[in-house]
């Protein structure tokens, strides 16, 4: 049950550096919250103080893991117990690479990196599929979706919203009639939430289809 933890744990912050939009507690808990207590670990694209690593770890629990991402080489500062700094651009495959040599399980990503369009789908393009295969991925700040200076506006070709709106056909795929291509995407994904400034992916193997019809004895 989502228990405002991040949200008073941000409110009370005696930690580290933190920066978020409040509206998100209660988004991360209602998809993170089945991982609590289940040595998850997680990958957060995006370090800058190092306080939402911590958040993260005091969240997750005991057994968790969290490894943050970040292009500024002062990040490694963050490093600490149960906590990974790997430092590099979030698009690049080797980093990602090292990291799944690593942590072979990743079960949650947060996508707080750059912002920028290109950043956001290359992200998506090399870690989505590689998650596990009931893990969640999560990408903040959508906004500069709408923005130019990120690569974006509104129904731009090439902005992370529009890959996601494309992304929702894919979904729908084998409904199709063939006019879309049942794709790996298709048969791994359960949800796509959409939410004021965040998408959410909740990754699932989509089951056998039924529609059963049930009639009144
Ligand atoms: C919004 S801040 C992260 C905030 C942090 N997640 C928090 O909640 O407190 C964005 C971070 O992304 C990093 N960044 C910018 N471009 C990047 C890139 N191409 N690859 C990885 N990190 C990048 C910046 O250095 C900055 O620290």
């Amino acid at each position: 049950m989502n228990d405002g933890f991040l949200h008073r744990y941000f409110l009370n912050n005696a930690h580290k550096r933190q920066h978020k939009w409040v509206h998100y507690f209660d988004i991360y808990e209602r998809h993170l919250e089945r991982f609590r207590g289940t040595s998850p670990v997680m990958i957060e694209i995006g370090v800058m103080g190092g306080g939402s690593l911590e958040m993260w770890k005091e969240y997750l629990g005991a057994g968790s893991h969290i490894i943050g991402i970040d292009i500024n080489p002062e990040c490694k500062a963050h490093q600490a117990d149960g906590i990974d700094i790997v430092i590099g651009s979030q698009d690049d495959p080797a980093i990602i690479d090292e990291i799944f040599s690593k942590y072979p399980r990743i079960d949650i990503v947060l996508d707080d990196g750059s912002h920028m369009m290109q950043h956001m789908i290359s992200s998506f393009e090399l870690l989505y599929h590689r998650i596990h295969s009931n893990g969640v991925y999560m990408v903040e700040d959508t906004h500069t979706c709408y923005w130019d200076e990120y690569g974006g506006g509104a129904g731009r070709k090439g902005s992370f919203v529009e890959y996601v709106k494309n992304k929702l056909d894919e979904i729908n795929a084998v409904h199709s009639r063939g006019a879309i291509p049942v794709s790996e995407f298709t048969r791994s994904t359960d949800c796509i939430a959409s939410y004021d400034s965040v998408v959410v992916f909740e990754r699932r193997r989509q089951g056998s289809r039924q529609a059963p019809i049930t009639e009144p004895m």
